[in-house]
């Protein structure tokens, strides 16, 4: 029941169904469409890269530039995802690339100028399309001086007055932080000391600017809110997080179940439900057709899917030093992703002499990762940190246990074999070491070759769990009110 209907703005750098990079996109198009649902009205404004398609046909809503210095120009395009509308902002200097953000995993030298720009263009445009929201809802360091330009630029703007802002820290490993020349297009930091943002001297973070400025803060998941308390789990912000504590939730991120659910699974060889059979036929039908896409010998064998960015924050470094351990067990291991060369370079060898066993695939690619979370026996996600992943909630509506390590949002929503049977959807480990993680996998391949009906009544149990939207939607809501 709507108590008080809100009008939300939702500022991302990507939204899924436009453009994706990570989980972030993700979120940006389910939450804004579980709002809705609950009643309220919500927008979505992100930048119109040129390779959007469809953009160049949508409609333009505003042409105009920046009412403030340095008047730069730009247009607003009509976007749209599932019913939801989109502001899309062109301005051809800065998102007619080829990228959003790095180009052979290099930033773009002038991202400090582009994001920076984007922030002030999002509040620019709403006297001008009389958009007047109640909230405007930022998310990570690419949107952090939205809520700074809320409270500093136009504090005394009566259309702005009734306005609050929300910042959700999907990743606070990436700060954005530039030096004051890179973001001298606002006039703001052309002073060269802003408080609110500076990390030394001579540089800013766009983030510490949103946690600083924002009225509320959300960590994507409860355990992340607290470890950014922490120096460790903030990567250095502690201090910033602890000055904000009482204003600070942690709401873990949803299942967009229309596109991640076996049954309607439109990318899958073969769709399954939660049923015993149902699920037994579906899985055994994915996996084969897995092992043909990706030329793994055709058998019934226990299968270990990891769909990732290839960094060391989803764990690849505890990985490598003892994947070729694990494939000597009657096992197969796909692996899907694309990232930092090096790791993909040290994968590239690992499957060359374990061709029979290890197929990795430097890939960007959402069919594959439909794929591979409904083939899959069990997900691999032993992150260093993770805010809040949501592979591993994927992974459970397919019936494939995540081995996750015991952090951030993996965390909270998987709860280990060994720790607690009954109402195990997964297997967990602690320690950040390479051969934690090997016990692990050795756990759950003991578990497979033994008892191959209780892996299968595990895994329908992780079916049936239910990380629903609607219910992160209602928190946000309560966030919101306060
Ligand atoms: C980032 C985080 C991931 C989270 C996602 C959506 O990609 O690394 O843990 O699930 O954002 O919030």
């Amino acid at each position: 029941m709507v108590t008080k209907t809100l009008s939300i703005l939702f500022v991302a750098s990507e939204v899924e169904g436009l453009i994706k990079s990570g989980g972030l996109a993700d979120v940006a198009k389910a939450l804004p469409k579980s709002l809705k649902k609950l009643g309220h009205q919500v927008n979505i404004v992100m930048p119109a890269y040129q390779s959007i398609s469809g953009r160049d046909a949508a409609d333009i809503l505003l042409e105009t530039t920046l009412t403030h210095w340095p008047h730069t120009p730009y247009q607003v395009r009509a976007l749209e995802v599932d019913g939801i509308s989109v502001f899309g902002i062109e301005c051809a200097e800065y998102f007619d690339r080829s990228e959003m953000y790095a180009e052979n995993n290099q930033a773009y030298s002038d991202n400090g100028e582009r994001f920076a720009f984007f922030s002030a263009a999002c509040l620019d445009m709403l006297p001008k399309l009389n958009v007047q929201p109640d909230i405007i809802h930022a998310n990570d360091w690419h949107t952090g001086l939205v809520p700074y330009l809320l409270k500093k630029r136009y504090e005394n703007d009566a259309f702005f007055s009734h306005i609050r802002s929300v910042l959700s820290v999907h990743n606070a490993v990436f700060k954005g932080i530039f030096h004051y020349d890179e973001i001298a297009c606002l006039a703001e930091f052309k002073a060269n000391y802003v408080p609110e943002a500076a990390v030394s001297h001579s540089h800013i973070s766009m983030l510490k600017a949103g946690v600083l400025c924002a009225d509320k803060i959300n960590a994507v998941s409860p355990t992340y809110a607290k470890e950014l308390l922490t120096e460790l789990g903030s990567h250095g912000m502690a201090v910033d997080f602890q000055s904000r504590e009482s204003d600070l939730f942690g709401i873990l991120n949803g299942c967009d179940y229309s596109e991640w659910s076996p049954e309607v699974d439109s990318f899958i060889p073969k769709q399954f439900k939660a049923n015993r059979i149902s699920m037994v036929r579906g899985k055994k039908a994915c996996k084969s057709a897995l092992q043909e896409e990706v030329n793994l010998p055709q058998k019934e064998v226990a299968m270990y899917g990891m769909v990732c960015r290839l960094t060391n924050q989803k764990g690849i470094h505890y990985l490598l030093p003892i994947l070729e351990q694990f494939l000597k067990n009657d096992v197969q291991v796909v692996i899907v992703g694309t990232g930092d060369p090096v790791l993909a370079n040290q994968l590239a060898e690992i499957a060359a002499i374990n061709s029979d066993k290890f197929a990795f695939v430097e890939a960007y690619s959402n069919k594959l990762a439909h794929w591979v979370e409904a083939a899959s026996d069990f997900f691999l996600m032993p992150s260093e940190f993770e805010p809040c992943g949501l592979n591993q909630i994927y992974s459970m509506a397919y019936g494939t246990l995540p081995i996750v390590r015991e952090v951030g949002g993996l965390k909270d929503s998987v709860t280990d074999y060994d720790s607690d049977i009954d109402n195990a959807t997964g297997f967990s480990f602690k320690n950040p070491e390479p051969v934690e993680l090997l016990l692990v996998l050795m756990r759950s391949l003991l578990l497979y070759s033994q008892n191959l009906n209780e892996i299968k009544r595990v895994q329908l149990h992780a079916m049936k769990q239910n990380f629903s939207w609607d219910e992160a939607a209602d928190k946000y809501v309560e966030m919101y009110l306060s």
